[in-house]
């Protein structure tokens, strides 16, 4: 890949302004990945703590299924959070601005860290159990407030790498979880408070940042509707512009953003109802939503959640490590999906990643259930799960995010980009909830049922999604129409008009 193309010269110029706020706002992403991956290592030590608060409150040992009870509650609340708090995304970034609703969520960080810091002190795994919805809310937010505004405050030519970084974010912020997890480090007994409390450290950081970062001028010249407003927002979005551009000279920018707004208005807002009951938009909605479950029942959280528990009992020596080796593999993974998205096209990658994610699936249950008899069963069992999370953030992983944006234009895409992510959340629930009791019925086995459930999805993508890589909204919506009249659906129609909005959240042509 020739980087020169990636960032083009002139004009467009990292300025220091640009990259701050960047860096400011994937804070939120980092701290997103960091809450994901934090809850693994500590499973044990965690546990014990539970069984000691009851010990201390009931004078007799915490019964198993209490505790098994308890502690999925804690993993999976997080996703009840989640999912209450990224259906108001819309509503928070149009009442306060991007810039302040950032500024904002910090208090739910804040406070979700704090509760999960003082639980041991406090001898109470409701505070822990609480401050995990609270942080989950603070994440649930984030991960729609974050693109948003690195989408907005970036020119057209940079938005698909800088938009990348949101990934790139959350999955550093999963493996410096891990790290940070292990024994020697934060990870043992006296010190997890820590390892949870510390996700309080961005937080402060990025609300010492976020007042030297601009509000998206997107925002200020699309959104603010008041005309008294709209005075007083167009000296911030000039200077808004000129710090992020490094120029004086922003009539360019303000052309292509009245385009937008020129288009916007012409498109009435869709409702969520209505998202279901037009014809126009069932097809759609229906292929954003088994996009967002074919990420999270691929049963990566399992792994995420719950890896170093999987690794222990396939008889891994140093399971921590282990967890680190997948987080590694992981953050390495989504650079080269990066690379491959608008060359081999989002249909292409997403079959192949859950392809690959079905057949370690299928290697690892073998695996786990020959280690009784075969020893050395366990490193194919470790490098299947490795194999596994390198497949999902070839596909599954970094595809579902931006796809649901392209597959509707302004109109519905809010509505669109509400139930998509409130689908993502559900099943990340569901899965943090029911993976340790399945676990514990099935043994090795459980992941057969993934394996079954990502084929379906192969399947499903094969039929049923067309590939948007280059084209427009027009085109797009053409062919769900001509789909929905009883036509077949041109799946490879290879149009070279090149998209222009479509790269709104994901990344920008390489070639
Ligand atoms: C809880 O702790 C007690 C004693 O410390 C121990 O005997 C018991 O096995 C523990 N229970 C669980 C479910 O770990």
């Amino acid at each position: 890949m020739n980087t020169e193309q990636h960032f083009p010269t002139d004009s467009q110029q990292v300025t220091g302004t640009l990259a701050l706020s960047v860096f400011t706002a994937v804070l939120g992403s980092l701290e997103f990945g960091y809450n994901i991956g934090v809850i693994n290592a500590p499973q044990k030590i965690i546990e014990e703590n539970y069984n000691a608060t009851w010990m201390h409150r009931y004078d007799e040992p915490i019964p198993a299924g209490t505790l098994t009870s308890l502690w999925s509650l804690s993993v999976a609340i997080f996703s009840i959070g989640g999912m209450l708090s990224s259906f108001c995304v819309g509503f928070i970034s149009e009442w306060l601005g991007r810039r302040k609703a950032m500024l904002v969520n910090n208090l739910f960080a804040f406070i979700g860290g704090s509760l999960m810091g003082m639980s041991k002190l406090c001898h109470s795994f409701e505070m822990m159990i609480l401050g995990r919805m609270v942080i989950g809310a603070y994440c649930g937010l984030a991960s729609g407030l974050t693109p948003m505004y690195v989408g907005e405050i970036a020119p057209t030519s940079l938005r698909g790498a800088l938009g990348t970084l949101h990934q790139l974010a959350i999955v550093t912020g999963i493996l410096i979880a891990q790290i940070l997890g292990l024994e020697s480090l934060l990870g043992n007994e006296q010190l997890w408070p820590v390892l949870l409390g510390v996700t309080i450290v961005p937080t402060v950081l990025q609300m010492a940042l976020l007042p030297f970062c601009p509000e998206s001028p997107r925002f200020l010249y699309i959104v603010s509707k008041a005309e008294r407003a709209k005075n007083e927002n167009i000296s911030f979005l000039f200077a808004g512009l000129r710090r992020l551009t490094g120029r004086l000279e922003v009539g360019d920018m303000l052309a292509e953003m009245k385009e937008e707004k020129r288009r916007m208005d012409m498109e009435r807002k869709v409702s969520i109802l209505e998202l279901f009951r037009s014809s126009l938009y069932r097809q759609p909605i229906i292929i954003a939503i088994l996009l967002q479950l074919s990420q999270q029942l691929s049963g990566i959280n399992a792994i995420f959640y719950y890896s170093t528990n999987i690794f222990m009992k396939a008889g891994v020596q140093s399971p921590v490590y282990a967890t680190i080796g997948a987080g590694v593999v992981n953050c390495a993974f989504t650079v080269v999906s990066l690379f491959l998205v608008e060359r081999m096209g989002r249909r292409t990658l997403h079959m192949l990643g859950l392809g690959g994610m079905c057949i370690c699936a299928i290697i690892m249950t073998t695996a786990l259930a020959l280690l009784e008899s075969v020893p050395w069963m366990s490193y194919i069992s470790m490098l299947s799960i490795f194999g596994f999370v390198a497949f999902f953030e070839v596909g599954p992983g970094p595809i579902p995010w931006f796809f649901v944006a392209e597959l509707f234009s302004q109109g519905p895409r809010p509505a669109a980009m509400a139930v998509a992510g409130c689908s993502n959340w559900t099943a990340n629930f569901i899965i943090g909830m029911c993976f340790q009791y399945v676990a514990d019925l099935s043994g090795p086995y459980v992941f057969l049922i993934f394996a079954a459930l990502l084929l379906f999805f192969l399947i499903f993508t094969f039929f049923r999604v067309p590939e948007t890589r280059g084209k427009t909204f027009d085109q797009i919506a053409a062919n769900f129409h001509q789909h929905s009249a009883g036509g077949m659906m041109d799946m490879d129609m290879d149009l070279d008009k090149p998209s222009t909005e479509l790269d709104y959240l994901g990344e920008e042509s390489i070639n």
